[in-house]
């Protein structure tokens, strides 16, 4: 029996990754792709969920979130993902639409009428899923886990302190990380172990499909802002460790502490912060990724993007 999941995500290259793991895996079954601002704009994201769904000859359907954080401003990170958000001639202008039901309502429906809890990966800020938590608090019940991709136990990345996901959105983080329902997180002290080297990417171009070549490329162009402000030798992969764990959880030390989100104004907004020592004693743990085997994650990665077109 497959694990059915729905993808909040906002593509972006490395969400793309997430979404082309998803589709290749026989072991996951994904429901619908809900999007969200993040990147870059919502329709820029949406679309380019169409794009890559279309690519793969996909009829998953899309359902479009929300456009603007709660409260806080709005940023992006075009200048990782590029002004469109997913770099990537090949994928062109989807032909498929977007679903007229918007993602919250998507999200609250397909959660009240399933018949099997359900995991919510999500890859982008967490509006999208903090309303629903608002909106429909019956719906935890039916929520087999939040897998997400945010915070670090260290440094920020779109801030000294702040991770990109849960900068954009500190609090809705905070609404999803307090929530008493399962909460697995990778963050950027995890997901800056996986890294796309040089010779990781000629792994995947020696896959010899166009998914290994057009996700290759689609690499070597994220990598540029990590060259130039990290010094490392390549991207790093950090949506796809969601899906890693799903389909290979012994790829990743994990640690369960309480994390709460900064969500006051100033140097620290948008940081997460680790109880790992439950010195608060505050319950609703999250399951927090702290190492990951990365040459294991290319070897998972590699075959199951051997498995697309
Ligand atoms: O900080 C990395 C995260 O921000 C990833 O989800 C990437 O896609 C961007 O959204
Ligand atoms: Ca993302």
């Amino acid at each position: 029996m497959t694990l059915p999941i729905i993808l909040d995500c906002d593509p972006g290259i490395d969400d793309a990754f997430s979404l082309a793991m998803a589709l290749a895996s026989d072991k996951l079954t994904i429901l619908g792709v809900t999007t969200t601002y993040g990147n870059v704009g919502l329709d820029q994201t949406t679309n380019n969920a169409l794009r890559i769904l279309d690519w793969f000859g996909s009829d998953i359907p899309v359902f479009a979130g929300v456009d603007r954080p709660l409260l806080a401003e709005t940023v992006d990170a075009a200048a990782y993902h590029g002004e469109t958000g997913l770099e990537a001639p090949e994928l062109a202008q989807p032909t498929s639409k977007k679903q007229p039901l918007d993602a919250v309502s998507f999200l609250i429906d397909t959660l009240r009428s399933t018949d099997r809890k359900i995991t919510l990966v999500a890859s982008g800020p967490l509006t999208n899923l903090a309303i629903v938590l608002r909106l429909a608090p019956d719906v935890i019940e039916n929520i087999e886990q939040i897998v997400f991709m945010g915070g670090s136990t260290d440094y920020g990345n779109d801030s000294p302190a702040a991770e990109f996901n849960m900068l954009c959105d500190p609090h809705a983080a905070q609404i999803v990380l307090s929530a008493d329902v399962p909460k697995i997180m990778f963050g950027l002290n995890v997901t800056h172990q996986v890294i796309a080297t040089p010779e990781r990417v000629q792994m995947l171009r020696d896959i010899g499909n166009d998914t290994g070549r057009v996700f290759a490329d689609m690499s070597v162009f994220f990598e540029k802002v990590y060259r130039e402000i990290y010094g490392f030798s390549g991207s790093a992969l950090h949506d796809p460790c969601t899906i890693a764990w799903l389909l290979k959880p012994d790829l990743f030390e994990m640690r369960k502490m309480r994390v709460d989100v900064d969500t006051n104004s100033g140097i620290s907004f948008g940081r997460t912060v680790h109880d790992i020592w439950n010195i608060g004693k505050k319950g609703c743990h999250t399951d927090v990724a702290l190492n990951a085997d990365a040459d294991g994650f290319f070897v998972l990665l590699r075959d199951l993007l051997a498995a697309l077109r």
